[in-house]
């Protein structure tokens, strides 16, 4: 019995990220009916769910964007619901967030895009780095010749991996993604895959990905959460979940 307690100890220092009962309605309508995860450090892990399930939203609580009706986050090792503003966006310095469908600001350049988030967080550099940090965030999606283009000028795959080099800028803890492959034609879905693991070997963060793509979830992640009816239904790797003879959690993989 103690050896068991002794190693659950050891396994919490090791989380990044810890959602607990987590409940959010809009109106009538209950999304997320008592959601519960762990990411690991290190760790690549997968929710999945259908259009609607409650996956960006589930995100925005985390980052706190929308305030849930109950439940508990904490984001490396500080629950959120205590933070004031500052403390908050203290703590989004260290998280990367792809938003869903890239998101980039259609006015500004891709440079304006990438320093963006610098600007913001004007404590965790020193002002006289932008420039060369604006060009290795872009190199690392091998886009350095994109930074004066506008976000009408690239095409969708290029839109993505800026809005990925934007995530990275600041050499986050965590990244999440939200439908990172989402409208984007298989290869160019692959390259972007491709890039999130060479990303997480370089930074050695820990990564939450959403999506309902089989592909992408296969090639990226280590474990995966199915989110059915606002709740965890079963977890596994894409292995056992894709083998799985559960209807239910087979058919995402159909
Ligand atoms: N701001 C909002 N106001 C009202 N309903 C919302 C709002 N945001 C999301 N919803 C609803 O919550 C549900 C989950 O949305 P979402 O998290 O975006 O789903 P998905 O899993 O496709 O990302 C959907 O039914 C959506 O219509
Ligand atoms: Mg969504």
């Amino acid at each position: 019995m103690g050896s068991t307690k002794e190693k659950n100890t050891q396994n919490d220092t090791n989380v990044v990220l810890e959602i607990e009962d987590l409940q959010l309605g809009f109106g009538e309508k209950k999304v997320l009916k008592g959601f519960n995860l762990k990411l690991f450090k290190g760790e690549k892990l997968a929710v999945m769910g259908r259009s609607g399930s409650g996956k960006s939203v589930l995100i925005k609580c985390v980052v706190g964007l929308i305030e849930p009706d109950n439940g508990r986050i904490e984001v490396l090792g500080k629950d959120i619901s205590g933070l004031d503003q500052n403390m908050m966006d203290d703590l989004r310095a260290d998280i990367g967030f792809l938003f869903q469908g890239s998101a980039l600001y259609d006015s500004m350049t891709v440079r304006e895009n990438l320093e963006f988030p610098l600007r913001r967080h004007t404590e965790k550099f020193n002002p006289d780095k932008t420039d060369k940090m604006v060009q290795e965030a872009l190199e690392h999606v091998d886009l350095e010749k994109a930074i004066d283009l506008m976000p009408a000028e690239l095409s969708g795959g290029m839109a993505r991996r800026v809005a990925l080099a934007r995530a990275l800028i600041l050499e986050p803890k965590i990244i999440f993604y939200d439908e990172p492959t989402t409208g984007l034609d298989p290869i160019t879905a692959k390259e972007i895959v491709n890039l999130m693991n060479e990303v997480q070997k370089k930074f050695k963060a820990s990564s939450l990905i959403i999506t309902h793509d089989v592909d992408c979830v296969r090639r990226f992640a280590d474990r995966i959460i199915l989110l059915l009816d606002g709740q965890n239904y079963v977890e596994g790797t894409f292995e056992e979940l894709s083998s799985s003879e559960d209807p239910k959690a087979n058919m995402f993989f159909k």
